[in-house]
């Protein structure tokens, strides 16, 4: 039973169908906002109408209330009530998260790197953010389908196969570094690129074993991350390719299109270029090649109309914001994203250096994601040299300071910060649970029941029963960060009531209701990390 809910029903007859906006507040247990609202449309002050609704409400003993500041209402929850439906999340598995009544079918487009480049740092945050969503939704109840738009069709590929042909054995860096040098060699690359498109099978020989070799490399990577991609989840680019051409001819049907310097565009409104003008989607280009736009409608409409998903969700930095804008405008224009179905681009801004600059290695190139993760689980080891251990205190810092702030702004990429075991922090979590988990251990079998005597306890138990809220704002926003302050805060309280209250020591029934404690609190904080995609090792 979520407490929110509850107050929020019992507040709501007292209010005539305004909005309970009952929500925890760091002043008082519970807070209602409903009386700031209400006293623009009803022209009385605020504080009045609170206290009216303190009058009128029949809490039925659940709560006390008054009034507090401009017009909210404060509510202190009874601890016989904490104390109850504390003891029930006990006994409930899904910690009082009920899976969703209605599934929706949720596309999640994440990870998707260009596959001939080297996976680097710059791959994280989507991999990390799109797993998150997946799990989030995927426990929920909905029903989620990954899907990794691979780069595995355009221009780096061309050049790539190009270079191939000549040096057997050289790299993707080898091949840049012509292609930055030689226009000869650009020519002939983007020629590659329209063999391959065209079927050639030379070309396509070479560009299977290579995409073979990139989702090999990707795989092992996933797995190392604890990222639950898989092998069936690969959507790339090349797999739209046959969509392509009836994608354009459809939106020219539909009259969406027209030319412009020999390429074919939309001009979805309100769109303006850098010189103010309209801003074209170009979907065919001049050379008749089809690029990322034209691609991306493809998937689109297959996702919504053959697929059947009613949420789409690309989790992509934030410098393509104008992209996806365009496509989800066109593909709405052309009927195949309908007023039902949400297009999400789930945004996020990039990893920095020390510097505030994009994070880069000594020698200025991308940081490999491979040497990161070697570097995140030395430096973990020293915490643990037990290999295992170590792995996960490594990798779960990296994606836990990935995770832990607003996605949308950068963050600075800090290993002392990120392993630090103090702060909101990986680590600082999974020793919380650790410590935990040796307590029930040690506990051994006890009945569940709780009975609150120390605030400490009173604050953890409170905090407990948030879980749910958090949980389902957390899948809406997408905003993972709110779920990691709230697991923050909730070890926090954890170490508190440790430290004031002796668990294992403790009286008898007293000891019970303290393991009770430990337990929903054991129970909520591997949910959570693991919603976040971060292993909890019971032994540190
Ligand atoms: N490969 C693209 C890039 O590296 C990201 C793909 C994102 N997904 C999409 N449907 N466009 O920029």
């Amino acid at each position: 039973m979520n407490l929110e809910a509850l107050l929020a029903a019992r507040l709501a007859p007292a209010l005539d169908g305004a909005d309970p906006a009952v929500r925890r507040s760091p002043h008082a247990d519970y807070q209602s906002g409903a009386a700031l609202p209400l006293a623009r449309t009803l022209g009385r002050a605020p504080r009045d109408i609170a206290a009216d609704l303190v009058a009128r409400a029949d809490l039925g003993g659940l709560a006390t209330a008054e009034v507090s500041g401009p017009g909210f209402v404060n509510l202190t929850v009874a601890d016989e009530l904490i104390a109850a439906v504390l003891t029930e999340l006990a006994g409930d598995a899904r910690l009082g998260v009920p899976r969703v009544e209605h599934p929706q079918t949720v596309i999640v487009d994440y990870s998707g790197p260009n596959a001939a480049k080297e996976l680097t740092v710059g791959h994280l945050r989507s991999t990390v953010i799109g797993d998150a969503a997946a799990r989030i939704l995927e426990w929920l109840g909905h029903d989620v389908v990954r899907a990794n738009h691979l780069g595995d069709w355009g221009t780096s590929f061309g050049m790539l196969i190009e270079y191939l042909l000549e040096h057997p054995g050289g790299t993707y860096l080898d091949a840049r570094t012509l292609f930055a040098s030689s226009p000869e060699f650009q020519e002939r690359s983007r020629l590659r690129v329209v063999k391959m498109q065209a079927g050639d099978e030379e070309t396509l020989d070479l560009w299977r074993k290579l995409v073979a070799g990139t989702k090999d490399q990707l795989l092992t990577a996933y797995q190392r991350l604890g990222v639950t991609l898989t092998g069936g989840d690969f959507a790339g680019e090349s797999s739209y390719h046959d969509q392509l051409a009836p994608v354009v001819a459809e939106l020219e049907a539909k009259g969406l299109l027209t030319e412009s310097d020999g390429a074919l565009c939309a001009w979805p409104a309100g769109f303006v270029s850098r010189e103010g003008g309209p801003l074209p989607l170009i979907v065919r280009k001049s050379d008749g090649g089809f690029g990322y736009a034209a691609t991306d409608l493809a998937a689109l409409r297959h996702r919504t109309l053959s697929v059947g998903a009613t949420r789409l969700l690309y989790v992509v930095g934030s410098p393509q914001r104008t992209h996806f804008e365009m496509v989800f405008a066109v593909a709405r224009a052309a009927g195949w994203l309908p007023e039902s179905v949400s297009a999400e681009h789930v945004e996020f801004g990039s990893v920095l250096g020390a510097d505030g600059k994009m994070f880069r290695s000594r020698s200025g190139d991308a940081v490999p994601l491979a040497a990161l993760l070697d570097e995140a689980v030395t430096r973990a080891a020293v915490l643990n040299p037990d290999p295992a251990v170590a792995a996960a205190v490594g990798i779960g810092a990296v994606k836990y300071a990935d995770l832990g702030a607003d996605r949308r702004s950068g963050y600075v990429f800090d290993w002392d910060r990120m392993l630090a075991l103090t702060g909101n922090t990986g680590p600082y979590l999974q020793y919380a649970y650790a410590r935990i988990s040796s307590i029930l251990d040690k506990g051994g079998a006890f009945t569940a029941g709780v009975t609150l005597g120390e605030p400490a306890e009173r604050a953890l138990a409170l905090e407990l029963l948030a879980f749910e809220p958090v949980v389902t704002g957390v899948a809406q926003s997408l905003e993972f960060h709110r779920l990691a302050a709230y697991l923050y805060g909730l070890a926090a309280l954890f170490n508190t009531f440790h430290q004031q209250c002796p668990v294992l020591r403790a009286a008898p029934g007293v000891r019970e209701s303290r393991l009770t404690l430990c337990l929903v609190a054991a129970r909520t904080l591997r949910r959570g990390l693991d919603l976040l995609g971060i292993a909890s090792p019971a032994r540190l």
